[in-house]
């Protein structure tokens, strides 16, 4: 058994149920997850199983409908919003499966972003992007827009925003779901990259590249999780 202080995530009897007007479809519905730190591990399940929802309920993007949610050892079960992004921005990285990078700031503007709220100095700021996209090996198109990226190369920097503040967990929803074969291969050295900087990282993902580094895979079945260790 892991002690307390070694554990990432932690979940009891976690529920989540979405209304759509009169009627409730419930999700996740008896959710008892225990991720130990510096863990590598992949989310499985098909397409509407609840992986998203299951990595926005650890992210504190969005809240359970019930049982208990602690990550980071904050616990996020019944927290307001302020308190929320706080914790996001303090503990988290996320990646996801469109990029989401904002399409008016350059590569450089996009990865500093999450650095605004942490009020670094400029210069230390211009520093860590410098080096951000030196690890995922885009430093020459600092000053690109998105658009002129190709979707692979968004999704490195989307990896690389994640990483700005430094966070001890990073989830990434399907980060190789739109690319082909090449670009993929990129993503899947980023996280190798990861891995061995003893990073958490939490990735819902189908893709058997990604599945080899995983210390752990956990699969969403009928709202259930279907876990091994592997
Ligand atoms: N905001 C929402 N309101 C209502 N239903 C939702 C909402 N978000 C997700 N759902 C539903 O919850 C279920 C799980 O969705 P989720 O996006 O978590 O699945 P997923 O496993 O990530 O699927 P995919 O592999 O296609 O990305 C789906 O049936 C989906 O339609
Ligand atoms: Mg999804």
């Amino acid at each position: 058994m892991p002690k307390k202080d070694d554990i990432m995530v932690s979940t009891q009897t976690l529920e989540k149920t979405y209304e759509v007007g009169n009627s409730k479809l419930a999700v996740l519905k008896d959710i008892n997850l225990q991720i130990p730190k510096a863990k590598f591990v992949v989310l499985c399940g098909p397409s509407g199983s609840g992986k998203t929802t299951l990595l926005n309920l650890i992210g504190g993007i969005d809240r359970p409908t019930k049982g208990k949610i602690v990550v980071a050892g904050q616990d996020l079960t019944m927290q307001d919003e302020d308190f929320l992004s706080d914790f996001r921005c303090n503990h988290v990285g996320f990646v996801f499966q469109a990029y989401n990078l904002v399409s008016t700031l350059t590569v450089a503007e996009n990865v500093a972003f999450p650095m605004e709220w942490t009020q670094k100095p400029e210069k230390e700021t211009e520093k860590r992007v410098e080096e951000l996209l030196k690890t995922v090996g885009l430093e020459h198109r600092a000053n690109h827009f998105p658009s002129q990226l190709s979707g692979g190369e968004q999704q490195r920097v989307a990896f690389a925003r994640a990483l700005a503040n430094d966070p001890e967990l990073i989830l990434a929803d399907e980060p190789t779901g739109n690319l082909d074969v090449k670009n993929a291969q990129k993503i899947v050295q980023v996280l190798q990259f990861l891995k061995s900087e003893g990073k958490t990282v939490i990735v819902s993902t189908h893709d058997l590249q990604i599945r080899e580094l995983a210390d752990m895979v956990f699969c969403l079945e009928d709202g259930r999780l279907v876990g091994n260790n592997e």
